[in-house]
Formats: structure tokens, C-alpha cells, sequence
């Protein structure tokens, strides 16, 4: 099998030409370099007349600019909330460095795993990558794992604007630290003076995270533990109370700061990229106007309290007004109990100044009511209408999904549709359908749905008590419905529906979604957080497989990587604990 896999792929990739005499290359080598002094970040309308009423789905500019990384990941030592645990981390940082480019310009990251006993594969979340489908990056979907010592470079353009982030898709790496945020700069139909950047918001585990699975994945008869986040940290920071560490190594660390100024708005980017819990961000004396959710800019609405599952963003505009004589106020991300399972601190604070404020003293504002609050889904669909307008139209395929978590007979796991998924490092379902194979192993839960197919509605019932925050690759969703109970056929806005990439689906709940088939590629929908999608969570969507095998590219690095892997497994054969993502 593994020999078939290279060799189809090398085939493949031998029809491709390279035309480019040296000169040509060094010029146009010279002519990016140019472009990317002229294009800085953010700044400039490289996107030219396109505007937020542009169908970025069908229409993004190429700017011609790319902007590079060098990356290196390492296990190492680190102390976020002043508590000494092992992190894994880019460049030594947490949390990773950001990625920044404007609308059209094409990114480029040169990944090196250093790491000893583990392979990996970073993903960019709720990025298309039409065109691009194995910088997808999901192991054992998209190519397979990026064994330790080699190194593999993502090339895919920017298709989409607004705020996301990029996390490990191997096992649940993402859980000790390897993410970071990922800001595309576009246009805006919403003003504002100031961005204030990303504000990354995570729980956080004070035991890696291989630990953590171990102990969650032996047998009923032996009794799991469920994973207990100890923390709630903003970018990167919440000091912990060194009196609650026990016996772990502790230290007072640094808080989280933020500036704001009278008479300006500001916008400030919210990223959930926590492994488990849903959070409730406020900030105290201000009201926030949402403005967009994912990747999806909307008409902008005002509340007190965003919500946000694992994997959702929402962008929002604070106005600088100053109420108080101190000038200072918290913003505050809560994990409610009864959404996720805390045992340590489930309230994240970051500090925030005006110019006037003395920075030295710690905020003495008080909470808005509801802070809080417990529910454990999105805000309502009605309040949530994109600005670039889209009507899905009817579904050329409806599929249900029944969601359930229940033991195998020794094991405990989630599952969808009867199946609980595994996937395959070593033998990935985009590379096996690129080859024409439409064969794959029950437990992939692979759904296929030729190009014939115009779109697919997913109708989702979950049938237990958790909610569950659903993603799907390589598009935007559709979120025509989502409620207690089971769905009563009514559409919510149908002729221009909520647009995003995460939806929660509540505590025995429904959720209705539905995409355009326009983007053949090995497509995940599952849950996002990191022990419900380790314990099979999962579907993959084969999106025109038909299309997949004739048109969609897989560049040499990509069967490069998967030699890399199968030498390197061969050797140290690597024990799967979970899913696998
Ligand atoms: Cu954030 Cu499968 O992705
Ligand atoms: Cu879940």
C-alpha cells in the first residue's frame, strides 16, 4: 500500500511542469520582496475595489506578496500562569507567533518537528484551501503526520479576511500550547480607529497532554478521568494562585494588558482556542458590538456577553468611553460550569487602561450581570446576518446525524451516526481518493457526496447532555437551524443565513447546517474539543472524490512527508492513544 501511495503520487506530481530559468526566478524573487516592502501590514488597499460585499467565496484578489515563517517546534519547560508544566511551543514562544497577512497575499510556513517521540501537523483553522487541500494539514486526512526531524512547507493563500488561528491537528497537542492566532486584514463595512490585535482566550491543563489521555482512555473497568482544565488565560496569561498549585513548582506570574483611548474604537479580536471550554467574554462598563463571527462579517449588534465554544471568534468594537475616575476595567473570560470541566480557576482576567489610568494598580471594576451565565450555546440566529449576503437554496443531498456518547463495551467514546472514528496516519483519505480509491475503512466514517451534488444539509441531533461545538473544513457553514430538542423545519434568516465555521449544537439539541459542494477535498466535521474529538467524534466528508482524483493537487513534499513518517514509525512505531486528531 505504501509504495502504491508514493509512487501514484509522484506521478502525479511529475505532470506538473516547472518552467523558470534561473534569472526569471531571482527577478521575480526580487519583485516579492519589493512588493512585501510596499504592502505593509496592516495598511493599504491591496484588495483594490473588492469590498465586504464582495463573494469572497468566488472572487479574492492575488496580491502577488508572501509572507514567510520559519518555525521550529519543541517540547519544553514553561510557566504561562506561573505554574511549572511542559509546553509545546514555535519558537519557543506561548502563545505561538501570529500570522498576519492582508486579503490575496499567500502564506507560507516552513514547519520543523523537533520534537523526539511525536509527529505532528499544524491545521488553519477555517482557512478554504481550495486549491491547496493538503496544507489543510489534518494527519491521517489531509497528508500524513510530520515525523520528528523533518521538516514540511504550508503554502495556501489568504482567501478569507478577519480573524482565526492555526493549532496542531495531531492527537490533542493543541491542548499544551501549539496555537496561535492568525489575522487576515480586509476590507470592513463596520469602522474603527485602533486594532487592538488578538485577544487569544484558552484553558488550560497543568499535565500533558498524553497524560491526560492516557488517563481518560483505559477501560471503563479501570475507571477514566476526565481531563480538568486549571485555568483561563488571555494570550497566553492568568497568574495562578500559587496556594492552590500543591505540590507543583509555582510562581506569581504577569497578567494580561490591554490600552484603550477616550474617544477612539477600538477593535479587539476574540479567539476560543481552548481545548475544551466554552467561555463568556465581558468587559466590565462596556458594551461590545459584535462584528463578526469567524470568518464572516456581520451586521454589527450589541451585547454585554459574547459566547464562545472551542475554534469560534468574534471580532468586536469597544467605544473608549471612560466611566470611572480609576480608568481601568477587567475583561473577563468564564468558563461556566455545566459547559466544561474546571477544578482550578475558571475565570480568566486581563487588565485594560485608558490613557490616563495609572497602570500600576490593578483594576477595581465590577462585572456586568450575566457574566457569567450558564447556557452553554450562541447567541441567537436571528441577531447574526453576514454582510455579504448568500442564499444556500434547497440541499442537493439531506443527511441526519445522530450524536452519542456511550461505551464500545469496555471503552467510553462519542460517536456519530453508530461510528466512532479513528484515522490512519500512515495511509491518509485525501491521498487514497486522489489515487481513485473510493474504499475506505468503516471507523474513517467517511461520507462521500459526488460533484453532481450541488450542496449537502447536515441535520444534527445530539442525543446527550454535553454541548458540543461543531466545525467543518474547507468551508463556511450554513447555520440554518439550532435549538433544544428536535428540529422543526424552520430555517432561520433563509434567504441570507448566519455563515461561520463553528456552531454549538446544544445539550440534547439539534443543529442544521448546510454548504456548497465547492471545494473537492477530504473535509472533517467534528467537534472541537480536544477529548470528545480524541475519543471519535468525528466524520470526514469526501467532498467530489471524482474531482479530487483529477484535479486536485498534492505537491512531491506531501508523499515526501508521508516517506518521512513511515520510516520514522517503522522504527519507533508511535502508540496511538485516541482518534488520532
Ligand atoms: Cu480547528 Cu479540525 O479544526
Ligand atoms: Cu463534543
Amino acid at each position: 500500500m505504501y509504495e502504491e501511495l508514493s509512487s501514484a503520487i509522484l506521478d502525479e506530481v511529475a505532470t506538473r511542469t516547472w518552467t523558470h530559468s534561473c534569472m526569471i526566478y531571482r527577478c521575480l524573487k526580487f519583485y516579492r520582496l519589493l512588493l512585501t516592502l510596499i504592502q505593509p501590514l496592516p495598511g493599504g488597499k491591496p484588495w483594490g475595489l473588492r469590498d465586504s460585499d464582495t463573494n469572497y467565496y468566488t472572487d479574492y484578489p492575488i496580491t502577488g506578496v508572501t509572507r514567510e515563517y520559519d518555525w521550529t517546534i519543541t517540547k519544553q519547560a514553561c510557566a504561562p500562569d506561573g505554574v511549572n508544566v511542559t509546553c509545546l511551543m514555535v519558537n519557543g514562544q506561548f502563545p505561538g507567533p501570529a500570522i498576519e497577512a492582508n486579503w490575496g497575499d499567500n502564506i507560507r510556513v516552513k514547519l520543523t518537528n523537533n520534537l523526539t517521540d511525536e509527529g505532528t501537523g499544524i491545521h488553519w483553522h477555517g482557512i478554504l484551501q481550495k486549491g491547496s487541500q493538503p496544507f489543510d494539514g489534518v494527519p491521517g486526512v489531509s497528508i500524513c503526520p510530520i515525523a520528528p526531524g523533518s521538516t514540511f512547507e504550508y503554502n495556501f493563500p489568504a482567501e478569507l479576511y478577519g480573524t482565526s488561528y492555526w493549532h496542531s491537528h495531531y492527537s490533542s497537542q493543541f491542548s499544551n500550547g501549539l496555537t496561535g492566532p492568525v489575522v487576515i486584514y480586509g476590507p470592513n463595512a463596520t469602522t474603527y480607529d485602533i486594532d487592538l490585535g488578538p485577544a487569544q482566550l484558552s484553558d488550560w491543563y497543568h499535565d500533558y497532554y498524553e497524560e491526560l489521555l492516557a488517563r481518560l482512555t483505559v477501560p471503563l473497568s479501570e475507571s477514566p478521568e476526565y481531563p480538568y482544565s486549571k485555568n483561563i488565560l488571555i494570550n497566553g496569561k492568568n497568574p495562578f494562585n500559587c496556594s492552590n498549585a500543591g505540590d507543583l513548582m509555582c510562581e506569581m506570574a504577569p497578567i494580561s494588558r490591554f490600552n484603550l483611548t477616550s474617544g477612539k474604537t477600538h477593535r479587539l479580536r476574540l479567539i476560543n482556542t481552548s481545548a475544551e471550554s466554552l467561555l463568556k467574554v465581558s468587559l466590565d462598563g462596556h458594551t461590545l458590538q459584535v462584528m463578526a463571527n469567524d470568518y464572516v462579517e456581520i451586521e454589527p449588534y450589541e451585547t454585554n456577553v459574547v459566547t464562545l465554544g472551542v475554534g469560534q471568534r468574534t471580532d468586536v468594537l469597544i467605544k473608549g468611553v471612560t466611566t470611572s475616575t480609576q480608568g481601568a476595567y477587567w475583561l473577563r473570560a468564564v468558563a461556566p460550569e455545566g459547559c466544561a470541566a474546571n477544578n482550578g480557576q475558571n475565570v480568566g482576567k486581563a487588565a485594560v487602561y485608558y490613557e490616563d489610568a495609572d497602570d500600576t494598580q490593578l483594576p477595581f471594576s465590577s462585572p456586568w450581570d450575566g457574566f457569567d451565565n450558564s447556557y452553554c450555546f450562541n447567541d441567537p440566529l436571528e441577531k447574526t446576518v453576514p454582510i455579504m449576503s448568500l442564499d444556500p437554496g434547497e440541499p442537493g443531498e439531506c443527511v441526519d446525524i445522530n450524536m452519542e456518547g456511550h461505551s464500545n463495551g469496555t471503552h467510553g467514546k462519542w460517536w456519530m451516526n453508530n461510528v466512532t472514528a479513528v484515522v490512519n496516519y500512515d495511509d491518509p483519505i485525501l491521498l487514497r481518493a486522489k489515487m481513485g480509491y473510493t474504499d475506505f475503512d468503516v471507523n474513517q466514517n467517511v461520507y462521500q457526496y459526488n460533484s453532481s451534488v450541488d450542496s449537502v444539509r447536515f441535520v444534527v441531533k445530539n442525543n446527550n447532555g454535553n454541548a458540543h461545538p461543531m466545525h467543518l473544513h474547507g468551508h463556511n457553514i450554513f447555520v440554518l437551524a439550532e435549538g433544544e430538542g428536535d428540529w422543526d423545519g424552520k430555517i432561520v434568516n433563509p434567504s441570507n443565513p448566519q455563515r461561520r465555521d463553528v456552531q454549538m449544537v446544544r445539550p440534547n439539541g439539534h443543529l442544521v447546517i448546510q454548504w456548497f459542494q465547492d471545494n473537492p477535498g477530504a473535509w472533517p466535521f467534528h467537534c472541537h474539543i480536544a477529548w470528545h474529538l480524541s475519543l471519535g467524534m468525528i466524520i470526514e466528508v469526501l467532498e467530489s472524490p471524482e474531482l479530487i482524483h483529477t484535479q486536485v493537487n498534492i505537491p512531491s513534499t506531501v508523499s515526501e512527508t508521508c516517506r518521512n513518517w513511515w520510516a520514522f514509525n517503522e522504527h519507533t512505531p508511535i502508540e496511538v492513544l485516541d482518534s488520532g486528531i
